[in-house]
């Protein structure tokens, strides 16, 4: 590994947190800058095994904050990864301004102290909702029109235009990664997988919007973090690299497996109303990464749930923790209403 000390922003969130201990297990010699404002979604539990490590230096801090950034920068970092965000798409809706000020301000000011303090590579960790929604065929590539439809990904769309344009104007070394989506271990129980675990654990409702038959293609988190090591070592500035899990899946599926895993009845699920301006499909293209950096997908759906569902079994005091307080708001906000008028029949099917 050419880099020595790395800046990972929002390192206590699900993928940052699998990515810093994925970092270290795989490169000994590395020092890692976590530097993550502990929101709601943010847990420094999620690294509690690395406790006393001295590879790994927490920073409690915004990425909007010059000062801090500034500070964090000044250690001598070659390399930043960037995942610190708002990242729950129901959350924009209901207000983006956080998401604005974190996924759009906080890119600029890591870019403006990356680009003065000579970072050598800056990776920005896109999604691929920047590129709004399909039809049932296609597939997103690395050219694929930015047209994102929430305020979620609107943001994740302005800040990888603004990382573009720094590499345009700049010549700085950053590249985009764009991945689908991702579950496993440590991600906040508000996402579809993590939800309907933890509810139907709990013998709780499973609230489907629309028909459900909505299509996402589902990557395991650690196969997320081997593509961005790869990217990080490998890949050419300027880029951007798609990364999916070649898994396509309605979200009726998921929740059929879930159920089915756990042995729980098909009861639980409740078609409730749909998510405002719901995308329809995502499916990634990742020929590119698996072409030039030799990346595959490597975790099977069926077998990557199964682990994920027993790791939800076996850290439910963790559930628990961040199921209280502010979560409890967020849900009643979310749901309440919505499972107020659920249906247990599948309404007819939508257009795309
Ligand atoms: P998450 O919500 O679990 O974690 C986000 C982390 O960022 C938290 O630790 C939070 O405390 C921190 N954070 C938020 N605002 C901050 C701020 N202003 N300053 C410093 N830290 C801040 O998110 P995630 O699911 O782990 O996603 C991480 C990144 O990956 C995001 O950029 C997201 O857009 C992207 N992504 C996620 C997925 C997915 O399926 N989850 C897929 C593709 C891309
Ligand atoms: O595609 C990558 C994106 O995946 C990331 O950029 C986002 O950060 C991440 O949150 C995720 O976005 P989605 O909106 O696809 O994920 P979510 O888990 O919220 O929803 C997955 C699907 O399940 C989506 O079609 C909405 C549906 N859903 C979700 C919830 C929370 C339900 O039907 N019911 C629910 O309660």
């Amino acid at each position: 590994m050419e880099y020595r000390r790395i800046l990972v922003t929002g390192g206590c969130g699900f993928i940052g947190s699998n990515f810093v201990r994925y970092m270290l297990s795989r490169h000994p010699e590395l020092e890692i800058w976590n530097l993550d404002a502990l929101t709601y979604a943010g847990n420094l539990e999620n690294l509690k095994d690395l406790e006393g490590d001295p590879r790994h230096h927490f920073v409690r801090g915004d990425i909007t904050d010059r000062a801090t950034v500034e500070q964090v920068m000044g250690q001598g970092i070659d390399a930043v990864v960037n995942f610190a965000a708002e990242s729950h798409v129901d959350r924009s809706i209901h207000d983006s301004t956080p998401f604005i000020r974190t996924n759009v301000l906080g890119t600029q000011v890591l870019l403006d102290a990356a680009r003065k303090h000579g970072v050598r590579r800056f990776i920005q960790i896109s999604t691929d909702e920047v590129y709004g929604s399909l039809g049932p065929t296609g597939y997103f590539t690395e050219e694929t029109p930015l047209a994102p439809n929430s305020p979620y990904s609107a943001s994740k769309a302005a800040a990888d235009l603004l990382v573009r344009a720094y590499h345009h104007t700049f010549g700085f070394p950053a590249i985009i990664t764009r991945c689908s989506n991702n579950y496993g271990p440590y991600q906040f129980p508000e996402k579809l997988i993590p939800l309907f675990i933890a509810n139907a654990l709990n013998d709780q409702p499973l609230p489907l919007y629309g028909d459900g038959l909505q299509v996402r293609d589902w990557i395991h988190v650690l196969d997320h973090c081997h593509a961005i090591d790869l990217v990080l070592q490998r890949g050419l500035p300027g880029e951007v690299y798609n990364v999916g899990g070649r898994c396509e899946k309605t979200n009726l599926e998921v929740t059929r497996t879930i159920l089915q895993l756990l042995g729980k009845p098909e009861s639980l699920i409740r078609f409730v109303e749909d998510r405002p301006g719901h995308d329809r499909r995502y499916a990634i293209d990742c020929s590119k990464i698996e072409r030039e950096l030799g990346w595959r997908p490597q975790v099977p759906f069926e077998e990557g749930l199964r682990e994920t569902i027993r790791w939800y079994q076996e850290h439910q005091d963790w559930v628990d923790r961040v199921r209280s307080g502010e979560y409890r708001r967020y849900y009643e906000l979310q749901y309440r209403d919505r499972l107020a008028r659920a249906s247990t029949e599948m309404p007819g099917s939508q257009p795309h």
